[in-house]
């Protein structure tokens, strides 16, 4: 079945991933207070650009339902950790919620796919694509951080690199 307004079901799923989205920019965001209260201001640089990036995801998924004529509602939204053990940890943190933000959009594709909402996989390629970006740069900071654990002193040196990367 192919229909213009959204079904039911792909306007429930889209309009959590909606919320997952706001989630990650609430997550990077806080993230970037805890680098900053750690003088770590390259973290935190990059940190707040995430957040900024994950805010326009939110929004560009939104007006896409929207656009087809369906309401967003959103269910509430998860909260994030107060604080972490460490900036590695807080990084793993961000890498496991990229994959998990990747492989909600693999079932959002297949479920597309499934309805044979064509426009609805179009749209979705662009969020597909642009998490192969998020999950590399995760693991490339994951590889920096394993670098210096017998080194901690050299977190200023990956903080200038991470505050480099966007
Ligand atoms: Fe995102």
């Amino acid at each position: 079945m192919s229909t213009i307004e959204l079904s039911e079901a792909m306007r429930i799923r889209l309009s959590h991933q909606v919320m997952e989205e706001f989630a990650s920019e609430h997550l990077y965001d806080h993230m970037a207070d805890e680098a900053e209260h750690l003088n770590l201001h390259g973290m935190a640089k990059f940190l707040r650009a995430e957040a900024a990036d994950e805010h326009v995801h939110a929004r560009k998924l939104a007006d896409y339902i929207l656009s087809r004529g369906s309401p967003v509602r959103l269910p509430s939204m998860k909260g994030v950790p107060q604080q972490w053990e460490s900036p590695e940890k807080m990084f793993m943190d961000l890498a496991d919620n990229e994959r998990h933000v990747t492989e909600l959009y693999h079932g959002h594709m297949e479920a597309a796919m499934a309805e044979k909402d064509y426009a609805t996989v179009a749209a979705l390629q662009w969020f597909v694509t642009n998490q192969v970006a998020e999950n590399q740069k995760a693991a490339d900071i994951l590889y920096h951080f394993a670098q210096i654990r017998q080194a901690p002193f050299m977190i200023t040196a990956v903080d200038g690199y991470i505050g480099g990367m966007k």
